[in-house]
C-alpha cells in the first residue's frame, strides 16, 4: 500500500492536538489545496491501484492511499477508510477490476472461478450499503453476459464498467441534487446526519447535492450537520467539506436536533441511505430515525436522497435489512484521550438504524421523488429507469 500526506500535519489525534492541528490547518489554508479538489475514489491504471483518500484522518490529514492488494481494499472498506454507500460501491467496482487484472487463467471458466472468489471477498468487507453488492453484481453480469470472450477482452470489459459505474455516480448525484432543489426555497435551514456528501460518493454527494447546487444558485442555505457519534462523519467529513465550500454550516451534537426544530431553524432534512427497503424504510447511519421521529413532531420533511443502486427491491422491508455491528470501542475510547466508560461494560453500537417509511416525506432518486406508498412508486422509478435505458440502447 502506498500512502502520501498532502500536508506535513501531526497524526495524532488527540483532542488537544486536533485542536491545533486544525487551527494549524487553517492557517496554511492558502497553501493547501481543499478537500473538494480531490477525488474521493478513483482508478490508478498504470499502478494496477484504488486511490482513495483515508477518511479516518480527516479533517487533520488528507492522506491519499494507493491501494493494490485485496487485503487492503478490503480493509479501507472494513475501516471506513472509503465510505458511504456510492463511494463503497464505485470502490468495489474498482477493486473487482484490479482483482481481474491479476487473475491467471487461459479458460473462461478458469478465470469466472477466481473472480467469484475475489468477488465473494469483498462483498464480505460491510453489510449494509447495498452498493457494495449492486456493483460487484453489476460486475458480475458483465463478466456472465460474455462467455465467449478471452480473458484479456473480458479483463478489458470490467475496466470499462468500472469508469462507467464511478462516471455515472456523478449524473446520479448532481440530478438528485436537482430534484432535492425542487422542495427547497432560497434561505431554508436545512439539516443532514452523517456524511452523504462529495466523501461519500464520486462527486457532489447525494443529501449535499442540492445544498451544492443551491449554492451556485445563490440560495443561501443554513446548514445543520449532526456530528454523528461515534465515528463522527458528520463532524469530521460533513461540516469540514462544507464549510471548505464556503456555506453557511452550523455543527450541532447529535441529541440537539430537537431544538434546533423547535426554534424553527429547520425548513427539511436531507439525509442519504445505504438500503432502502420496497416498501421504502430506509437505512441509514445510526441516528437518523431519531432524527425523522424528532422532524415528525415538528413537522419538518424528511427527504431521503437515494440513487437507484441504494434501492433494494428485493428487501421487502427494513426488518430484512442486516444491519452491521461495529466493535464497542468506538464509543468507549475512540476519540478520547482517555477511554470514557468503565472496563467491562455491556456496548451496543450498531452502524445503522432503520427510519420507518411512514416518518419519510419523500424519496429523491435520479430518475425522480418517489412518494408514499413506496411499493408503488418505487416501481414507477425502477421502471423509468428501465426505459431509459432501453432508450440509450436504441440510439
Ligand atoms: O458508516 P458510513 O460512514 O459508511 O455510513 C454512511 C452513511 O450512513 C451515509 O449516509 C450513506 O452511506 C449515504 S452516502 C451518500
Amino acid at each position: 500500500m502506498a500512502c502520501y500526506h498532502s500536508n506535513g500535519n501531526s497524526k495524532d489525534s488527540s483532542p488537544a492536538v486536533q485542536n491545533d492541528s486544525l487551527k494549524k490547518g487553517r492557517m496554511n489554508m492558502s497553501e493547501k489545496k481543499s478537500i473538494m479538489d480531490y477525488e474521493t475514489v478513483a482508478l490508478n491504471d498504470e499502478k494496477s491501484a484504488l486511490v482513495i483518500i483515508d477518511q479516518t484522518q480527516l479533517p487533520y490529514n488528507t492522506e491519499i492511499l494507493e491501494l493494490t492488494k485485496q487485503e487492503d481494499i478490503w480493509d479501507a472498506i472494513y475501516l471506513l477508510k472509503v465510505r458511504g454507500a456510492p463511494a463503497i460501491g464505485v470502490a468495489a467496482a474498482i477493486g473487482i477490476y484490479l482483482a481481474a487484472k491479476e487473475i491467471k487463467a487461459d479458460t473462461y471458466d478458469d478465470f469466472y472461478k477466481q473472480f467469484t472468489k475475489a468477488k465473494e471477498y469483498l462483498a464480505s468487507a460491510r453489510p449494509t450499503a447495498v452498493n457494495l453488492f449492486w456493483a460487484l453484481d453489476r460486475m458480475d453480469e458483465v463478466v456472465k453476459a460474455n462467455t465467449d470472450k478471452s480473458v484479456p477482452e473480458l479483463k478489458e470489459l470490467l475496466h470499462k464498467e468500472a469508469v462507467e459505474i464511478k462516471e455515472e455516480d456523478i449524473w446520479v448525484c448532481k440530478t438528485i441534487g436537482e430534484y432535492g432543489l425542487s422542495l427547497v426555497k432560497p434561505g431554508d435551514g436545512l439539516l443532514t446526519h452523517c456524511n452523504a456528501g462529495q466523501l461519500a460518493t464520486a462527486k457532489y454527494g447525494t443529501a449535499t447535492a442540492p445544498m451544492y447546487l443551491g449554492q451556485e444558485r445563490g440560495y443561501n442555505f443554513k446548514i445543520f450537520a449532526d456530528e454523528t457519534r461515534p465515528l463522527l462523519q458528520g463532524a469530521r467529513l460533513t461540516a469540514y467539506e462544507l464549510h471548505e465550500s464556503g456555506l453557511d454550516v452550523t455543527l450541532i451534537c447529535d441529541n440537539m436536533s430537537a431544538t434546533v426544530m423547535k426554534n424553527g431553524w429547520v425548513n427539511a432534512v436531507f439525509v442519504g441511505c445505504d438500503r432502502v427497503a420496497a416498501n421504502g424504510d430506509t437505512a441509514n447511519k445510526i441516528g437518523t430515525s431519531v432524527v425523522a421521529t424528532v422532524a415528525k413532531r415538528y413537522n419538518v420533511p424528511v427527504y431521503i436522497c437515494a440513487p437507484t443502486s441504494t434501492i433494494d427491491l428485493n428487501t421487502k422491508t427494513g426488518a430484512d435489512i442486516h444491519i452491521e455491528q461495529r466493535p464497542a470501542e468506538e464509543v468507549t475510547e475512540m476519540w478520547y484521550k482517555k477511554r470514557m466508560a468503565p472496563e467491562g461494560v455491556k456496548v451496543f453500537n450498531p452502524a445503522f438504524d432503520v427510519t420507518d417509511n411512514d416518518l419519510i416525506a419523500g424519496i429523491v432518486t435520479e430518475y425522480g421523488i418517489a412518494r408514499a406508498p413506496y411499493t408503488e412508486s418505487l416501481k414507477e422509478i425502477f421502471a423509468k429507469k428501465e426505459a431509459a435505458k432501453a432508450a440509450k440502447t436504441a440510439k
